[in-house]
């Protein structure tokens, strides 16, 4: 029998190991000793994962330049305990609602280094951010331009971005494209012309720079000269916030850039095509969230019709994106790690045929009662986590050096009433 650990690839969690029998250790705790304690489906998140990615962020632009701003997209993964620990590292914070700036702030935020986005902001979340004065509100069209120009006192100025839709389509699902031509999000080229001129004219505006955000999960940089040099015709600005979008790799075949050739890339990018001396400021969700995360869940049936149907005790209530947008994952039985068994469609419990986590995964030989651990579920799992079918949203546990805890509760049957009135 081995006596030495392990190593697993690089979609799961760093520190993430196997020891000597097989069994997974996430944060250096034992992933079915971690089902036990917690129940499952659970979300596991390697807390030391999510603190390492922040340094690279912050290193990778520390090293390029002594002007920038790394802005956490608190939509991928919206957990204060999350929120809290990115703060303490010193990122900023992207919020697009008013819910998630009540988080951020609540995390513990500076609002001054809060920033919020929307394409349908009410006034009320308008209000909120001033209220609050956070630093930019990147402003979306318009209607918006003109409400928070109402909004603000006499007398005082608020800074912000605009929101430029480039017209640039990078390769990913058309459901997290967000810059082409006909998408909902910005200023088109055109009206972009007309939103500078009214903000420059404002007394109370100060218009600091363009935003884009061409999509999520890339991964080809390529995308990003071209919405570049749409946005940079449109004038000469202090800052230029190039969104986010930075792909990971969701099973062990696929690679993606690193986050330090990702931010080479964009510094280098705004000093060749706008000039030297601006601020970048960049708001990755996911490449800093993915991988930090595992959700852990136990097998109910395991059933032999034209395929394998190995059914466990979540689905699209906890992870909905292989249902929104064909994602992709991989799967291991805990302490049967070698695939090569059985292929199988590993199923959720929910009322859809469409709630299927994996389609023609490795299991070796799967059993009621396995433990099976799905990597890579840190960005837009939790956050798009509902109570289909009454299921009670699984709880967030952080692992590090071996110690657990939960820092987000499951949910209860009680919860799922709590909201109810007296008729
Ligand atoms: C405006 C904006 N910024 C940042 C992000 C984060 O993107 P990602 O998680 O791909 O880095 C998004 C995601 O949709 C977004 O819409």
């Amino acid at each position: 029998m081995a006596t030495t650990q392990t190593p697993v690839s690089h979609v799961w969690p760093l520190g993430t190991v196997l020891d000597p029998e097989g069994v997974l250790q996430l944060g250096g705790c034992d992933a079915r000793e971690l089902a036990r304690e917690f129940g499952t489906p659970a979300y596991v998140v390697a807390e030391d994962d999510l603190r390492t990615r922040a340094r690279r962020f912050l290193a990778a632009f520390a090293e390029r330049t002594d002007d920038f701003e790394v802005h956490f997209a608190s939509k991928s993964f919206p957990a204060t305990a999350v929120l809290r620990l990115f703060a303490e590292e010193g990122l900023a914070c992207d919020v697009a609602s008013g819910g998630e700036l009540h988080l951020a702030l609540n995390a513990g935020f500076d609002p001054a280094k809060v920033h919020l986005h929307g394409n349908a902001k009410s006034e009320a979340e308008l209000q909120m951010a001033l209220d609050a004065r956070i630093g930019d509100i990147v402003v979306d069209n318009l209607d918006e331009l003109e409400a928070l120009q109402r909004l603000i006192p006499v007398g005082r100025r608020q800074r912000i971005l605009l929101r430029i839709a480039p017209g640039v389509s990078p390769d990913t699902h058309h459901h997290i494209s967000t810059g082409g031509p006909n998408t909902k999000f910005g200023f088109n080229p055109a009206d972009a012309q007309v939103a500078i001129a009214r903000a420059q004219a404002s007394d109370k505006l100060d218009l600091d720079g363009l935003h884009f955000h061409i999509g999520s999960q890339i991964l080809d940089l390529e995308p990003f000269r071209a919405a570049l040099e749409v946005v940079a015709a449109l004038g000469d600005f202090h800052t230029y916030n190039m969104g986010g979008g930075l792909g990971v790799a969701y099973t062990h075949e696929q690679s993606a850039p690193a986050i330090d050739d990702y931010v080479s890339r964009k510094v280098d990018l705004l000093r060749e095509i706008v000039g030297p001396g601006k601020r970048i400021a960049d708001e990755p969700g996911r490449a800093l969230v993915a991988h930090s995360t595992v959700t852990l869940y136990t097998v109910q049936s395991v059933k032999h019709n034209v395929a394998t149907w190995v059914a466990v005790d979540g689905g699209m209530s906890d992870n909905l994106r292989p249902m929104l947008y064909d994602a992709r994952y991989e799967a291991m039985v805990v302490g049967r790690p070698n695939a090569g068994g059985t292929v199988a469609h590993l199923a959720g419990k929910h009322c859809e045929s469409s709630d299927v986590l994996i389609h023609d995964v490795d299991l070796p030989d799967p059993r009621p009662g396995d433990v099976i651990a799905v990597p890579v579920t840190g960005a837009y799992g939790h956050a798009m986590a509902n109570n289909y079918n009454g299921q009670p949203r699984p709880p967030i546990v952080f692992v590090s050096n071996g110690n657990a805890r939960a820092v987000v509760r499951r949910e209860t049957y009680e919860d799922l009433t709590r909201r109810d009135l007296d008729a």
